[in-house]
């Protein structure tokens, strides 16, 4: 693990409770994966240092709690955040319902500039997807807000995801 860094980055994590933010954080920090479902209280944080083009980005990640009694903590640290990612579930047609919501959000605690990534995780439960990509797709373009599907579950470009967030910060 390198102890140097030249940049520090925060990035957040927002969406519906259960959309799997702490499983794709887990994956990037860690690269475990739980089937276990133990839902986040308040707000967590993991760091992982990753290297660019030759510099190191030391990536400070927040993970908020979905769950409604916890929004007024959670939109304490829009603020400082570098770069918000919006997660919902392929599987969870409400889940990606409340985009829209959770992009007012932003608008109405972030700082001006931040950089933020759409991501439609559990793309591994092809059989019970609802959202299609190209659903998601022209809704992220209509939004200019870049987009992937990810699944926490087999890694499938978390890794290319929140290293695309990094690109766009620097
Ligand atoms: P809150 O903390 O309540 O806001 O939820 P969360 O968004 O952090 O969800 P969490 O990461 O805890 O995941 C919820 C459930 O979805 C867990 O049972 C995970 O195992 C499961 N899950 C998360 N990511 C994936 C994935 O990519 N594929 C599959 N199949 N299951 C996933
Ligand atoms: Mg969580």
């Amino acid at each position: 693990m390198p102890e140097g860094y030249d940049y520090l980055f925060k990035l957040l994590l927002i969406g519906d409770s259960g959309v799997g933010k702490s499983c794709l954080l887990l994956r990037f920090a860690e690269n475990s994966f739980t089937d276990s479902y133990l839902s986040t209280i308040g707000v967590d944080f993991k760091i992982r240092t990753v290297e660019l083009e030759g510099k190191m980005f030391k990536l400070q990640i927040w993970d908020t709690a979905g769950q409604e009694r916890f929004r007024t903590i959670s939109q304490a640290y829009y603020r400082g955040a570098h770069g918000i990612v919006v997660v919902y579930d392929v599987t969870d047609g409400e889940s990606f319902e409340h985009v829209k919501g959770w992009l007012t959000e932003i608008e109405r605690h972030a700082s001006e500039g931040v950089r933020k990534l759409l991501i439609g995780n559990k793309s591994d439960l092809v059989d019970k997807k609802v959202i299609e990509y190209g659903v998601a797709k022209d809704f992220a373009d209509e939004k200019q807000l870049p987009f992937l599907e990810t699944s926490a579950k087999n890694s499938t470009n978390v890794e290319e995801a929140f290293l695309a967030l990094a690109k766009e910060i620097r």
